[in-house]
């Protein structure tokens, strides 16, 4: 028997969530039976769209998931070894009991952290490659404009269209994160939407207007590109962060008449839309790490009992980066 601690969502939030909404729950995890392994956690991820999951999805009283990398510390099968790294999707928890089936045992790629593998090449760097892709049929003379530009998914569509050649704007919450965005990331122009209202920081940066739109918020951002998009524009839609809080809240957008008027195409997606550019992402994010082309960055806190506190810091823009929660050394 190992001891272990889970998160608990133990109150469903209204509004920004709170750290009373969560309980650090201690429990025992039996061994590893025949055809199972035991796993220790060592980083887990929290995402924007567990807030949905908050109000409805989680279950009280119960282990939250999420993405996690764990070791394996026990083994009964010939499928993993002790010591094994796996992705799962059981993170708010230090231990698991598994079968085999089910994780997935990742490979340290040369010169970066394991943590890559829960963000530039995992599942936020393959939405951003996907959606700004595919869903914007991305050309290289396009003007593009992505939203929360220094979060996960946003630093890496925007990187991503700045491989392919074209100039790009993002907007994010602070100078600090405005500064990465423009003196490494090399983003052609940075927003700061808490300096100036978003609408107008946009006109003043895109003079010449945008032709695609990477939107990871909604509302005023949405709003202010359909208001700087040029003719035949394309938003490519992965998320709409400033409503999350406020479930069942109307998304204030004025300029949608433009999108009859610029023929502007609004297209939505998740990444099960392209579940066929996995090999052409694997193979395409490994070299541009390798060449240094993709740069990212992590926030990490430290220990399970900060997990609620990572979450609740997603929507208090306290990430540069991926948000990530050291479980173990
Ligand atoms: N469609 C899909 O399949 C898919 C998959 C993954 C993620 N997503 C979506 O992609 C978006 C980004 O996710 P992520 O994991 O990369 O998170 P992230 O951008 O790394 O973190 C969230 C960021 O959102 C910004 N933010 C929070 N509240 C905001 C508000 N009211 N207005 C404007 N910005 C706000 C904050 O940055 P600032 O300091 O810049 O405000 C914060 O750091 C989310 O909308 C998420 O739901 C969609």
């Amino acid at each position: 028997v190992t001891k272990s601690r889970e998160v608990h969502l133990v109150v469903r939030p209204s509004g920004i969530p709170a750290l009373a909404d969560f309980e650090v729950v201690e429990t025992d995890v039996a061994d590893a039976e025949e055809g199972e392994v035991l796993v220790q956690n060592l980083f887990m991820s929290v995402d924007p769209a567990m807030r949905p999951r908050l109000t409805d999805g989680y279950d009280l009283g119960q282990p939250m998931a999420a993405a996690a990398i764990g070791r394996v510390v026990q083994s009964r099968t010939s499928g993993l070894a002790v010591g094994d790294l796996v992705s799962n999707g059981l993170g708010f928890r230090e231990y698991f009991v598994s079968p085999a089936r089910g994780l997935r045992r990742l490979d340290q790629v040369e010169g970066q952290p394991i943590t890559v593998h829960l963000h530039a090449l995992g599942g936020t760097g393959f939405t951003a490659y996907g959606g700004i892709l595919r869903v914007a049929r991305l050309r290289p003379e396009d003007r593009v404009f992505v939203s929360t530009a220094a979060g996960a998914v946003g630093s890496v569509a925007a990187q991503v269209a700045k491989i392919k050649g074209c100039w790009v704007v993002g907007s994010t919450g602070s100078a600090e994160k405005a500064a990465w965005l423009k003196d490494e990331v090399g983003l052609d122009a940075v927003i700061d939407y808490k300096e100036a209202p978003v609408r107008r920081g946009l006109r003043a940066a895109a003079p010449d207007g945008i032709d695609v739109y990477f939107d990871n918020v909604g509302g005023d951002h949405l709003d202010a590109a359909l208001a700087s998009m040029n003719t035949l524009g394309r938003a490519a839609v992965c998320g709409m962060i400033s409503g999350y809080n406020e479930p069942g809240a109307r998304t204030t957008v004025h300029n949608l008449a433009n999108i009859i008027y610029g023929r502007i195409e609004i297209r939505g997606f998740t990444v099960a839309d392209f579940a066929d550019l996995r090999d052409d992402f694997r193979r395409d994010m490994s070299e541009w790490l390798a060449a240094g082309r993709i740069k990212y960055r992590e926030t990490v806190l430290e220990g399970i009992g900060n997990a609620p506190r990572a979450l609740i810091g997603l929507f208090e823009g306290l990430n540069t980066g991926k948000m990530l929660v050291k479980l173990a050394d």
